[in-house]
């Protein structure tokens, strides 16, 4: 596919038609688990999945078929998995709009569990997560886990040109026969030729083991600055977030306006988190010239 939209449509229609055909749900009956605060998405099903108002307000009717359950919440999971209409449940290993929210240890592995004890897919939204962001190629290796369903985009075209995809085993992937789904630029050459120099890219140059290294040495500094105004900071790999106290009516867009002038980009996400996501190819000295940045810009805050 194209976006990260479409991969998510796309493995939840497959989700659906593996219930159907292979668990032998009833038509029209199957459900997907979603978690409050996921971030999948803009399109009319994906947002009817959200629990944020700014991406779903407005835009009803809205599709129906999913059950929202707090995220890294192993019991609502194991009660929603309760009912039998449950084709698969869909989540972010690491919620990355939400502000890089971080499971708690374990979870994942116990979720996965939880739905191969009711034949239900665990499906992964490694969008943003995923192809060595976190510190490994995937999420979900932290915990290894192997997902039914994983959906890939972003790092996946290097950041050149959209690119998503889905992956899942023939036996849930030949639930779609050829013509049943597709886009006039899904799979183009072009597209799939630049996603596989990607993968060559992050392998030859061991991007993961940069992001684990390099993220190691984000962390521990922004955990150092001793400012009024950082109430937490959180992150895996090369992908931190920072959350802020709004001061003196400035919050976290003021602050990333204020590194902006200072020389770094970084996207504020619900007013009071600042995201850090710096790009995988970073170097150590371009990393602490970063740092240096986001430390001069707090304390002037
Ligand atoms: C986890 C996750 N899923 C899906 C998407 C949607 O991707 P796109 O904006 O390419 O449609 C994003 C985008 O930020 C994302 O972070």
């Amino acid at each position: 596919m194209n976006t990260g939209a479409e991969g998510v449509e796309t493995a939840i229609k497959l989700a659906r038609r593996w219930a159907y055909e292979k668990k032998g749900l009833p038509e029209n009956k199957a459900k997907i688990i979603v978690c409050e605060g996921n971030f999948h998405g803009r399109t009319i099903t994906i947002i009817s999945a959200s629990t944020d108002p700014d991406s779903y307000g407005k835009f009803g009717p809205f599709t129906p078929g999913f059950i929202k359950i707090p995220y890294t919440n192993i019991e609502a999971l194991q009660e929603a998995l309760k009912d039998p209409d449950v084709a698969g449940f869909l989540v972010e290993p690491i919620q990355g709009e939400a502000g890089v929210v971080i499971p708690d240890a374990g979870f994942l592995q116990k979720a996965y569990q939880a739905c191969k004890d009711k034949n239900v897919l665990f499906i992964a939204d490694e969008i943003q997560t995923g192809l060595c962001r976190t510190g490994k190629m995937l999420a979900c290796d932290h915990e290894g886990i192997h997902p039914d369903i994983l959906i890939l985009g972003k790092a996946l075209a290097g950041g050149l040109l959209p690119v998503s995809a889905v992956l899942a085993d023939d036996e849930i992937m030949l639930c779609i026969q050829p013509g049943q789904h597709g886009s006039t630029y899904g799979g183009n050459p072009l597209a799939a030729k630049v996603a596989i120099a990607s993968l060559e890219v992050l392998r030859d140059e061991k991007l993961a083991e940069n992001a684990e290294r390099l993220g190691t040495i984000l962390l521990d500094e922004l955990k150092s600055i001793r400012h009024s105004s950082i109430e937490l900071v959180r992150g895996k790999g090369l992908f931190c977030a920072m959350v802020i106290k709004p001061s003196n009516g400035k919050d976290a867009w003021d602050v990333c306006l204020a590194l902006k002038e200072n020389g770094l980009l970084a996207k504020p996400t619900h007013g009071d988190i600042i995201r850090f996501a710096p790009p995988l190819i970073i170097t150590e000295v371009q990393l602490r010239e970063c740092i240096e940045i986001i430390k001069k810009t707090i304390q002037a805050f």
